[in-house]
């Protein structure tokens, strides 16, 4: 308030005595003058008490920010979505099922018989139309995404209330390495507040489901062994996004060790293919190949070139429901601990790197067009030179064994791509 304005208040109410008129000279109120005080103030007690009542537990249906959810017609979609196709079928909560690894594991846990509900924010880090999409490519197959932020405790706690969940598959979050120097609160909103809020729910939960995480293989960061395996070191994040998935493996030791979580976390080498991101290079390259546009390729020191262990997106899956199909329970209840409980860290990659100039090869071939290329120097932005992952765990443990190289998997991406966005050239539809 501006000073003028106050002292002209503070002059007006020393004047009259105050908001409720006692006059400035009398030492008492008259009657009615107390009886409208008492009146207010009963009716401000009564108004802060309802407003009490509806806030903590479960409203019937909620609005927050732009999301609505709940009521009996939402309550029977959950239901719906997640009833068992198969005898002994899992119950999986999906976060981040309109994403790109999301929606693929949540079409794979439907078509063999699972229970699955999604729940995604439907953030604009990227084109949110290509989430839509990916919805009803999943709203076809039965399941129903929920609107709404991992962060809000009221709507993952009523989720529970309705539907026992058995597990988690937990892939939301804020993904991308470079966009962590752009907005990095948005990385401690997704990977490290709404981490949490899922495992406070989770232990709160009775049964507690058994979680299955993405962590990224961007924790190995500065890490010089290799091929990369889950007993280096990944205390040397080279980015924001490394260090909030980093966090989030300490966060899981945490919780699993307090109050018996099982907890399973998969660090995901470069994944790709058909409905992928689209701030990911061989999304951007393809895009920009084909409207001719130049496009950045970037060396490591001493002009090395940079490579990344490509996994293609069906061999992620299969590691994923190998991860939750060999998840044990866990051990907690009234969120209390009973004994010990799993926790395990594995690495899903290709375990063959590909330097970018050969994925740019590939997808020349693949889309009969000659790239324009500018080489650069990596900026110093959070990405690492070189990514390669030793899966010897995941295969003993998860029976993981990835099964197409680069070339094969970009054919299909490419097809995709062609399908989705229509004739080269053309502006893909927003
Ligand atoms: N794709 C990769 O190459 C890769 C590599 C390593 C790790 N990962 C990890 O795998 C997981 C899935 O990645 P993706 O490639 O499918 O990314 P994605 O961005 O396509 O999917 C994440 C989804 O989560 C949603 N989301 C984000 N924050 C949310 C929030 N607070 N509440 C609700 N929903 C939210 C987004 O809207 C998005 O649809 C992420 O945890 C990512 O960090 C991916």
């Amino acid at each position: 308030m501006p000073p003028s304005m106050d002292g002209a208040l503070k002059g007006k109410m020393e004047r009259n005595g105050g908001y409720f008129g006692r006059p400035a000279n009398s030492r008492c109120c008259s009657p009615s003058a107390r009886l409208f005080f008492w009146a207010a103030t009963l009716i401000a007690l009564l108004f802060i008490f309802f407003m009490g009542m509806t806030s903590p537990s479960e409203p019937r249906r909620r609005v927050l920010g732009s999301y609505s959810w709940g009521g009996p017609d939402w309550e029977k979609q959950v239901r719906h979505s997640c009833k068992l196709k198969r005898e002994n079928g899992i119950v999986v909560l999906v976060t981040g099922a309109a994403g790109f690894v999301g929606s693929h594991v949540s079409l794979a846990l439907k078509k063999r018989g699972d229970g699955v509900l999604g729940i995604d924010n439907f953030n604009n880090y990227y084109d949110p139309s290509l989430k839509r999409s990916r919805q009803r490519v999943l709203e076809n197959h039965g399941i129903f995404i929920v609107e709404g932020d991992i962060n809000d405790r009221y709507l993952l706690k009523k989720l529970f209330d309705v539907v026992p969940f058995s597990h988690v598959m937990h892939l939301a979050a804020q993904a991308g390495v470079r966009y962590a120097m752009e907005n990095p609160i948005s990385y401690v909103h997704s990977n490290i507040a709404g981490l949490v809020n899922l495992f406070e729910i989770c232990k709160s939960a009775n049964p507690q489901p058994a979680i299955v995480w993405a962590s990224s293989s961007s924790v190995y960061g500065l890490n010089k062994e290799n091929p990369f395996s889950e007993h280096d070191r990944t205390d040397q994040p080279a980015s924001l996004y490394a260090a909030s998935k980093k966090a989030g493996e300490a966060i899981a030791h945490t919780y699993n060790h307090i109050y018996g979580l099982s907890i399973t976390g998969l660090r995901f080498f470069t994944v790709y293919g058909p409905w992928g991101r689209p701030d990911m290079a061989y999304f951007f390259f393809t895009k920009d190949i084909l409207q001719g546009k130049t496009i950045p390729i970037f060396q490591g020191p001493n002009q090395v070139d940079v490579a990344r262990d490509f996994t293609y997106i069906d061999d992620i899956v299969k590691g994923c429901v190998g991860a939750l199909d060999t998840a044990e329970k866990s051990t907690g209840s009234g969120e209390k601990k009973k004994g010990p409980a799993q926790l395990r860290i594995y690495n899903l990659g290709n375990t063959s790197p590909v330097s970018v100039p050969e994925l740019v090869r590939i997808l020349e071939e693949l889309l009969k067009v000659k790239a324009k290329k500018n080489v650069l120097r990596m900026p110093s932005n959070g990405d690492v030179p070189f990514t390669h992952a030793n899966v010897t765990l995941a295969s003993m443990e998860l029976g993981y064994k990835p099964t197409t190289d680069l070339a094969t998997g970009l054919k299909k991406f490419v097809k995709w791509y062609l399908s989705y966005y229509g004739v080269p050239g053309r502006i893909p539809r927003a």
